[in-house]
């Protein structure tokens, strides 16, 4: 049989990648995209987050109660509310809340910036608060594969402010782990450099590790179920599921 060959292509692809100021992604055609919540199709997002999000707000009991602000952008509208803030709020405040053009996680559809449902809602920095149906919802989130992406604790790393509203997913057990264990996805990914790490879970034992794109591309000569991500850092993240924990 044939195995499929994951090429340097696919190293920025999957729900895993890292996008930062000093790991842009190339511009590429949008992934496939759906309303980022059902009843808000202003908003999108690429189709598995989407699913996933309304699942978690479903599962919160915050139907109603969360306006999806910002999801899935082009590279020319992430341009445009760079050059916007610049303008309105100084480069100060635009480098830490806006990230630069090719730079931003919402240009992969991975990442959505969420509101308390209201009158009117700040673009940049929404309100989405800690308590209530919210913290039930941010409670729930890593479950659902979604992290809270910027916190003030790690600013330094990921060089943007906190931001209490933006969310992004990248798949389960990894949110579930990184939250766990306080860090966020410049820090996991960087562990995967040191070895693989062994995650029980209700969902099964997954063994998670690191490899290094070939010119030619890698193979996975491996039986068990698995799933391969892309981290935009020229490799690529195994994801192995064993039996049950
Ligand atoms: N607000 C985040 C950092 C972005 O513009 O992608
Ligand atoms: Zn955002």
């Amino acid at each position: 049989m044939k195995r499929p060959v994951w090429t340097q292509k696919d190293v920025c692809r999957g729900p895993l990648i890292l996008v930062n100021a000093s790991h842009p992604i190339p511009a590429k055609r949008p992934p496939r995209l759906a309303p980022a919540l059902p009843d808000q199709g202003n908003v999108l997002l690429e189709s598995h987050a989407a699913k996933s999000l309304a699942a978690c707000v479903k599962a919160s009991g915050a139907q109603g109660r969360i306006r999806a602000v910002s999801g899935w952008r082009s590279r020319a509208e992430q341009r445009q509310i760079w050059n916007d803030s610049l303008r309105e709020n100084g480069e100060a405040f635009t480098r830490s809340y806006v990230a630069l053009p090719g730079c931003s996680e919402h240009e992969t559809g991975l990442a959505i910036d969420l509101a308390a449902e209201a009158p009117e809602i700040d673009f940049i920095r929404p309100d989405f608060p800690r308590d209530g149906v919210f913290a039930v919802f941010r409670r729930l989130a890593p479950s659902f594969g979604w992290i809270e992406r910027y916190t003030a604790e790690k600013e330094g790393i990921t060089g943007i402010a906190a931001e209490p509203w933006h969310f992004r997913y990248v798949g389960t057990p990894h949110a579930s782990i990184l939250t766990s264990q306080g860090l966020c996805l410049e820090e996991y990914l960087a562990s995967f450099k040191q070895g693989a790490i062994r995650f029980p879970s209700s969902e099964g034992i997954f063994h998670i590790f690191r490899i290094a794109c070939r010119p030619d591309g890698v193979t996975l000569p491996l039986v068990l179920p698995y799933e391969v991500s892309g981290d935009n850092d020229g490799g690529f993240l195994v994801t192995v599921r064993e039996g049950s924990a």
